[in-house]
């Protein structure tokens, strides 16, 4: 016969249960936690105590050629979201983990929008369950559709540079896009594509409650505050979305169409990086 469980276990599976209602996810129960993903969390943590102090601004994400991809399209977004669960502080990568891969599961083979008629893979997200700063574009191009990755095109690369620049790894933060399929020719999501989709970003959001979140152009800004505005007005400031902190910047393909615009999206990411208490890497 099993043993009683002792009050700290007990109130440790309750916070756990509770943590997955939240989300709307009730089947964590039946799920066993990879072992994997807990050595994983081992290293995370060992990873945040041995944080580089950094103390010049890196060279800038040049060297990366205009491509043909998205426009800033502002769009109508649904205005009123679910607020965002109450999680408790601390939770296991090992959870949020599981629990990412769980909203991948509920999105299935998706069909929702007809998105999916176009697409070969849906691009879920990248990068660590546990991550403090989270990148949300727009949607998958070409290259993200082929790979099931988010941002591996051009746009991707000057965003990795960017990243890189901010003296952080891509594993280390989280990407993800407002869609999850690619629109057909690169164009923005229709208002219908996009709020069928942004319940799950949203989902992910809750999940890895980064400290910051970062919005990369007009589309990702218009769905995550959930009003179209002109985005030149949101810039420079701190917004608060789902109880997150959050940027606005230029879009890299918007960059990679209009590099003087570079400098500006530093400024952006300083303020990222300042609220994550972060110092750019000295150059060389
Ligand atoms: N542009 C986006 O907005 N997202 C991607 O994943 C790639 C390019």
């Amino acid at each position: 016969m099993a043993r009683p469980l002792d009050s700290a276990t007990r109130e440790a599976l309750v916070e756990r249960v509770r943590f997955y209602r939240d989300l709307g996810l009730t089947e964590f129960y039946r799920r066993p936690v990879d072992p994997a993903l807990v050595a994983e969390d081992e290293e995370q943590q060992q990873h945040a105590q041995t944080e580089t102090v950094l103390d010049q601004p890196p060279a800038l994400f040049a060297d990366f050629q205009p491509a043909n991809s998205h426009e800033e399209h502002p769009i109508p977004a649904r205005r009123s979201f679910p607020e965002p669960p109450q999680i408790a502080a601390a939770v296991p990568l090992a959870d949020r983990a599981a629990a990412l891969q769980m909203i991948r599961e509920d999105i299935g083979d998706c069909t929702r929008c007809p998105l999916h008629k176009g697409r070969n893979k849906i691009v879920f997200g990248d990068g660590s369950p546990s991550a403090r700063l989270m990148f949300v574009g727009e949607g998958p191009g070409a290259d993200e559709d082929a790979q099931g990755l988010p941002f591996v095109g051009k746009a991707g690369q000057l965003l990795n540079n960017m990243i890189a620049a901010m003296g952080l790894k891509r594993e280390e933060v989280y990407i993800a896009n407002v869609v999850k399929c690619r629109p057909p020719g690169n164009r923005a999501p229709a208002p219908e594509e996009a709020n069928t989709c942004t319940p799950f970003l949203f989902r992910q959001i809750d999940v890895i409650r980064p400290e910051v979140l970062v919005a990369l152009g007009a589309t990702a800004v218009t769905y995550l505050l959930g009003a179209r505005q002109p985005l030149a007005g949101l810039r420079g400031r701190v917004h608060s979305v789902r109880g997150t902190k959050l940027i606005v910047t230029y879009h890299p393909a918007y960059l990679l169409r209009d590099p003087r615009q570079k400098k500006e999206a530093w400024a952006d990411l300083q303020i990222a990086m300042k609220e994550l208490g972060l110092k750019a890497p000295s150059r060389g």
